[in-house]
């Protein structure tokens, strides 16, 4: 008679958009493993935006903490998702914790499960812009998390030598690219399969036929106020361009939300739209032939499919992408920013020079090595 070891249970934790897109391939490839069981654990710091993930990924959550308040502050959220989480893991007892990234969910998860000594596992390891401002607080989340972590799980060679230059031992780190690039290929192929999961664009491919699409996001909470002002004047000065539109998902924060409805509602050129799904978003980076974002995945996703991306921060701890010539540093100023899109509209050198695709975060394996390492992990432990 057989008498295998009862699964690990590992209890995964999530709350934000790119939290879920990232760990999605995570939870899948640890449910496919028998000897894991994963418990899923959202704290719904983001609400429509979370949901559009679990409900394309089919994930159904075992706990939901559903703490999203309209605007709520940092303390706040830090102080409710610490008690939460917290509660969570009593009742679940996991062997081991896996957050995310640098959201608050995750600071807090890693947190709260230091508080129980349980062993946290840090998917998206080493990121560091070297600014604690920018980004802001996630610049500061990751280095809490990385003090913790059990395993770091690093997205590239660069960010596993941030976490070596740390005194992190590098036994602990592995570099096993980023679950981003995973995300992408799982839906890019659901796309190819099943058009129709993407084809709601339709009526705005229609509208701007003939455009040159520019798609836009941008929600760091750095550029609040002046920051977001002068991204909106830029978009609003490049939409003067006849030759171009510009799809602009914004995020539901109402930070957001004000700023680029007062200045760029109505304008012909430029689609304010709600955020979408991850198949239309799939779509959207397919359809434009630049990117213009302060986002951290939008960074990672577009020189995966060869598309330039200028990042509208004063620093990146992604430098991968500014290395291979796809990602472009461009700040707030709304001068600059125009200028440099001009730049690459109007010179198609300029333009070839970074529209090659090339994969710097990794081939689309990273949740499989993840979990990899952690079976090892496990059978190390007993
Ligand atoms: C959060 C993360 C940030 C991450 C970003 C991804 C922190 C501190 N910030 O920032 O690291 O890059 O998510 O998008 O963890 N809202 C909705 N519906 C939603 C989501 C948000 O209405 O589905 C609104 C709510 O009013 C909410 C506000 O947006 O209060 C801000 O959400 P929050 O998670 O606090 O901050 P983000 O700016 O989204
Ligand atoms: N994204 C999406 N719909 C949108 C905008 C973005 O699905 O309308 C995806 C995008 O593909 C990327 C992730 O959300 O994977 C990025 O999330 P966000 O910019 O909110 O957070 P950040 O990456 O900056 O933490």
């Amino acid at each position: 008679m057989s008498t295998a070891a009862a699964p690990a249970t590992i209890l995964v934790v999530f709350g934000t958009r790119p939290e879920a897109i990232k760990l999605f391939p995570v939870v899948a490839a640890l449910e496919a493993d028998p000897r894991f069981r994963p418990v899923v654990c959202v704290s719904a710091q983001h609400r429509e935006m979370l949901d559009q993930v679990l409900s394309i990924a089919g994930i159904v959550p075992d706990y939901d903490l559903n703490v999203m308040q309209p605007g709520q502050t940092l303390d706040a959220l830090t102080a409710q998702l610490l008690v939460g989480l917290g509660k969570v893991m009593d009742e679940v007892q996991p062997d081991r914790v896996i957050v995310q990234g640098d959201t608050a969910t995750a600071m807090a998860g890693a947190l709260a499960a230091y508080y129980r000594k349980l062993p946290v596992d840090h998917v998206e390891a080493g990121l560091r812009s070297g600014n604690i401002y920018h980004p802001w607080p996630e610049e500061i989340n990751r280095k809490i998390i990385g003090s913790m972590a059990a395993l770091h799980f690093a997205p590239t060679a660069t960010s596993a030598a941030a976490l070596h230059a740390e005194n992190v031992d590098p036994a602990r780190v592995h570099v096993t690219g980023n679950t981003v690039i995973d995300a992408l290929h799982w839906v890019s192929e659901k796309i190819a399969a099943e058009p129709a999961l993407a084809a709601g664009l339709a009526p705005l491919e229609a509208r701007f036929a003939g455009k040159r699409i520019i798609g836009v996001t941008s929600h760091r909470r750095e550029n609040f106020g002046g920051g977001l002002e002068a991204i909106a004047d830029a978009v609003r000065r490049i939409a003067a361009r006849p030759d171009v539109a510009l799809v602009f998902p914004v995020h539901p924060n109402p930070n957001v939300r004000m700023v680029m409805n007062d200045a760029l509602a109505g304008l012909d050129n430029v689609a304010l739209i709600e955020p979408l799904d991850y198949p239309h978003f799939a779509r959207l980076l397919g359809l434009a032939e630049i990117m213009l974002t302060d986002s951290g995945g939008v960074q990672e996703e577009a020189p995966a499919l060869g598309k330039p991306v200028l990042v509208m921060r004063e620093t990146t701890e992604r430098p991968e992408g500014l290395a291979a010539g796809t990602a472009k540093l461009v700040g707030t100023d709304a001068d600059r920013i125009v200028t440099e899109i001009s730049a690459l509209l109007d010179d198609k050198a300029a333009y070839e020079a970074m529209a090659r695709a090339h994969n710097p975060f990794g081939d689309g394996t990273a949740a499989r090595r993840i979990v990899e390492i952690l079976g090892n992990e496990i059978g190390r432990q007993t």
